[in-house]
């Protein structure tokens, strides 16, 4: 893709969540984890890059001391369904998590292999607790049992972009979920 950023709007089918809406269902989300942490030692583990947006926001909305981390992750295979729902590390935490208090931050859980792999790779090292806070869940697409503890909304199979989540790298910077208009762009097969 080749245009600039304004160019958004040939892309949107509608607007899913607004700014407002996110706001707000943000707000309870960071309220509910200060609630849940309070005098804890809390560790939010952001997943590149599409949980960034999501991180900043929640951070802001929770009122119990924090650690912030960040890893990346990609599928193996790339490009084609990744039927084996492996993922690998490409970028490391630098905090060890061992006896911490841990929430994976995620912008979307589809499939849920992505979180799985990364429940299972962060198990070994031994957290206090490991939690998932998603900000969206897609749940009929659900291959993979995975314990969600945190969701900020529960929306049907269409491909969203904005807040963090992208189409071919842009538009990472909307402030609002828009559906993509299936005429107008193809999904990749994640
Ligand atoms: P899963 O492993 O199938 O749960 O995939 C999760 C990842 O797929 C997310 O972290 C996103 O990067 C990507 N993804 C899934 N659905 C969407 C979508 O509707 N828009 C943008 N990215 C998506
Ligand atoms: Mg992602």
């Amino acid at each position: 893709m080749t245009h600039e950023s304004t160019d958004y709007q040939r892309f949107l089918a509608e607007i899913l969540i607004d700014e407002a809406a996110l706001k707000a269902r943000i707000a309870s989300l960071g309220a509910e984890i200060t609630r849940d942490y309070q005098g804890e030692d809390l560790l939010l583990i952001c997943i590149l890059r599409g949980g960034v947006m999501f991180l900043t926001d929640l951070m802001r909305a929770i009122h119990t001391p924090h650690g912030i981390d960040f890893m990346a992750v990609s599928s193996y295979g790339v490009g084609a369904r990744n039927t084996s729902g492996q993922v690998r590390i490409t970028l490391d935490l630098n905090t060890d998590i061992r006896n911490r208090h841990v929430i994976l931050v995620e912008d979307i859980v589809d499939s849920g292999h992505t979180i799985a792999s990364v429940l299972d790779m962060l198990t070994t090292r031994q957290p206090k607790s490991l939690k998932v806070c998603t900000l969206l869940n897609k749940a009929s697409r659900r291959e993979v049992v995975v314990p969600i503890h945190y969701v900020g909304f529960d929306i049907e199979d269409k491909f969203v972009f904005g807040y963090g989540l992208d189409l071919d790298e842009l538009y990472r910077n909307l402030p609002f979920i828009g559906v993509v208009d299936p005429a107008r762009y193809t999904p990749p097969q994640h």
